[in-house]
């Protein structure tokens, strides 16, 4: 019997070898994801896609899908990108890569908060431009962090380890969530439930960590940014339409808020022209949240994992969609 074809839509440093006994694989090399067209074409043959979160699964895509076609793997926690109602009525099992970047994305979160208040790319964007002349009593100065009060918008695993994090730094901690965590992980991360508008209110730092679902889109817009301490710092390393950026950018440049630091961009790549890069208050990363190589590594054979069970019409060990089962 030949062996079923695997499409991934990216050059993975990870060894394929488990997949290659198994599967015959095309890898799609080049640094920019395949086109649109280019997927609707593959998914007519192939019998299993590892995807990114950059390639658009949508309804078409999955309906044209041919007979053989069995699993869907992504390479990422959130699956935004992928039409799971469609996928589901398919009977196509979707897996995704949770837990093992919760870490690495807590970092970065961290780094950026940290960054924001402390005007680090800013402070070092000075240096370069030939602007430090002498140590200075008002020198790029920020607030502080140590004993601020941190407000988590989403309280799954990341949102967790960013409480855990915030330990080290005595800082009052409010989540808001829609589901409230059990009072022992309460106390144990030191945190406090509250209202979403009661934590904007309160809030030094506001950091986002919800998917990104009908009811997340544009969660902070003009009346969010105007809850929020004209001192706050905002930190999104979820993803970018959780934030209304015309109202970010009319935020920061009115000083509605002190800063933003953002890991996530609608759309992305941001455009070069977008007004929000010529902010100073504003730091801008490329969806690094999860690039430790280590972090990177173990997503991607989680997600080998899942397209090899799905594949042999096992049970994906993390599965999007279990009720196709
Ligand atoms: C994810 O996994 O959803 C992140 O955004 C990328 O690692």
């Amino acid at each position: 019997m030949p062996k079923p074809q695997v499409f991934i839509t990216r050059h993975l440093t990870t060894k394929l070898d488990q997949l290659q006994q198994i599967a015959t694989i095309e890898v799609w090399e080049e640094r920019q994801p395949p086109p649109y067209t280019v997927l609707l074409k593959k998914v007519k043959t192939i019998d299993g896609l590892l995807c990114l979160l950059t390639d658009q699964i949508d309804q078409q895509l999955i309906e044209a899908a041919g007979t053989s076609f069995k699993v869907i793997s992504q390479m990422a926690v959130g699956y935004d990108n992928i039409d799971i109602p469609v996928a589901t009525a398919r009977k196509i099992p979707v897996g995704h890569t949770p837990g093992v970047l919760t870490d690495a994305t807590a970092d970065l979160t961290w780094a950026l908060l940290m960054a924001a208040a402390r005007r680090v790319v800013e402070a070092d964007r000075f240096v370069r431009g030939g602007e430090w002349r002498t140590w200075e009593p008002n020198l790029l100065l920020g607030p502080n962090i140590t004993g601020a009060t941190l407000g988590i918008v989403g309280f799954g695993r990341i949102g967790q380890a960013i409480a855990r994090r915030a330990k080290g730094f005595d800082m009052k901690v409010f989540y808001t969530s829609k589901n409230r965590c059990d009072q022992e992980l309460e106390r144990d991360l030191g945190v406090e439930f509250t209202a979403f508008e009661h934590l904007l209110q309160e809030a030094d730092f506001v950091t986002i960590h919800t998917p990104l679902l009908d009811e997340t889109y544009h969660l902070f817009s003009d009346r969010q940014f105007k809850l929020m301490k004209q001192s706050a710092i905002l930190i999104n390393t979820a993803r970018g339409a959780i934030v209304d950026q015309e109202a970010l950018y009319q935020a920061l440049a009115n000083g509605e808020i002190a800063g933003a630091a953002i890991d996530v961009t609608d759309p992305e790549p941001i455009p070069t022209d977008s007004p929000l890069l010529s902010l100073d208050n504003l730091i801008i990363t490329p969806h690094i949240g999860s690039a430790s190589r280590q972090t990177r590594e173990k997503m991607a054979n989680m997600a080998i994992v899942n397209l090899i069970a799905g594949l042999k019409g096992e049970r994906l060990p993390n599965c999007v969609n279990p009720e196709v089962y």
